[in-house]
């Protein structure tokens, strides 16, 4: 934890070098109009597909037009379900396929239907979560599972789905309960399968806490899996971006066959935006510079009004009216990159009054939580209340722990 730690020291700091310099060369550059497209060519060492988003049923169409821009760094989403989210509302201006929806499979409840789920997915999802937080309570949105339970089900139904997804293991909160839960849960797999116990492509990490807690726990989950023995099945390059082989990673151990991770839930729910904004300007480069680190997701791309006690409002990406928050805007690479502060999304396009095949049916009361005043939110409102029918099975972690 020591060492991972004044690793990420140091990656921060040569970046503290390198951001000015960058921000001194690209406006003033000749060549700025053309390339000005994301992502700049003298980034490839950061690759901008590892961001992504997490959906919330409630967010605006608008937030997703500017959320999933093609002009930004945002290259995959998830709903913690395995369906993806409407149309309407995630794409309102035209299906993005270079978007992955990962799908997840939540529990066990409706293993079958959700697996069956899956079959609807287009060939762009290649990845699945297993299990979210299955060392949680399900009235906090976890899977709530016992170890032994998940390793049967993993192992009778989420191995099998390798044959078309690479597979993660169980997501489990960021917390000593989440770490014995995985040693359980790897002990309860071997009982069952004692060659193979339970094989993943990836792990997905939850850490909802500061900078250095998430450098911590990426690192105390990093040793065990890697001394665990678990290595990427496959040849490592295909992993979907980010992937880099891992020579160049500075802790000069050979990770070339370990598992990439990725973090689905991140921020500090509860804290003042300040706080994630200092959380987050260290963690993105951070994460950005670790090839080990495939992908990473923010918790929180909501408006106030769909806060809760929870999560607090310093965690959310958009204002009242839809602009970008500060954090919102860092995200998506700042104005820079042409996402400022209180920059907005398109609201949906007007649907003609005949060509519509699309509209649900069910258009009816509209969430009433959202009731932001500008011109698109209520339409938007109006289908994200259609997808009650498709996405009961939406949930939200809501654990703290610091
Ligand atoms: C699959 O792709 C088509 C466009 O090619 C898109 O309209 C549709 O929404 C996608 N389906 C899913 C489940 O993402
Ligand atoms: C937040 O907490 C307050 C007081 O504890 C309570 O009155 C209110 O209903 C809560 N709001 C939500 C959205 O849970
Ligand atoms: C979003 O999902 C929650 C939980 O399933 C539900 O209570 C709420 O009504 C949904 N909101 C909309 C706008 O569909």
């Amino acid at each position: 934890m020591r060492n991972l730690l004044s690793t990420a020291g140091a990656v921060v700091a040569s970046l503290a070098v390198a951001t000015p310099l960058l921000g001194l060369i690209q406006p003033g550059s000749a060549q700025q109009t053309t390339t000005a497209a994301f992502p700049a060519p003298s980034s490839s060492s950061l690759p901008a597909s590892k961001r992504g988003v997490s959906y919330h049923n409630d967010t605006a169409a608008a937030d997703y037009d500017i959320l999933l821009s093609a002009r930004g760094p945002v290259g995959w989403y998830y709903t913690w379900s395995p369906r993806p989210g409407p149309p309407a509302q995630v794409f309102p201006w035209g299906f993005r396929d270079n978007v992955e929806f990962v799908p997840t499979i939540h529990g066990t409840g409706k293993l079958a239907s959700d697996i069956a789920d899956l079959d609807k997915l287009n060939a762009s999802s290649t990845h699945l979560f297993s299990f979210n937080e299955p060392d949680e309570l399900a009235a906090n949105g976890g899977s709530q599972l016992s170890p032994q339970e998940a390793a049967a089900a993993y192992i009778s139904s989420i191995v099998p789905l390798r044959s078309r997804f690479r597979i993660s293991h169980p997501s489990v909160t960021g917390s000593q309960r989440g770490f014995d839960w995985l040693m359980a849960f790897h002990d309860a797999c071997f009982k069952i399968d004692a060659k193979q116990g339970c094989p993943a492509d990836f792990i997905v990490v939850h850490w909802y806490g500061g900078f250095d807690g998430l450098a911590g726990w990426l690192g105390q989950l990093r040793k065990w899996y890697t001394e665990a023995g678990y290595v990427a099945a496959a040849a490592a390059s295909g992993s979907g971006g980010g992937s880099s082989s891992g020579s160049g990673s500075g802790s000069g151990r050979d990770d070339t066959n370990a598992l990439p991770f990725w973090l689905g839930e991140l921020g500090i729910p509860g804290a003042p935006m300040d706080a994630n904004l200092a959380m987050m300007s260290q963690t993105l480069p951070y994460l950005d510079n670790l090839p080990w680190i495939a992908k990473y997701a923010w918790f929180g791309t909501f408006r106030p009004a769909q806060a809760n006690n929870w999560t607090g409002v310093g965690v959310a990406f958009f204002d009242d009216e839809g602009g970008l928050t500060e954090l919102g805007s860092t995200f998506l690479g700042g104005a820079q990159k042409g996402f400022a502060v209180g920059d907005k999304g398109r609201a949906p396009p007007t649907p003609s009054p005949t060509s519509s095949p699309t509209p649900a049916p069910t258009d009816g009361g509209g969430g009433g939580g959202g009731g932001g005043g500008q011109n698109g939110a209520g339409r938007c409102f109006v289908s994200g209340a259609a997808m009650g029918v498709g996405f009961a099975g939406v949930f939200i972690s809501v654990y703290a722990w610091m």
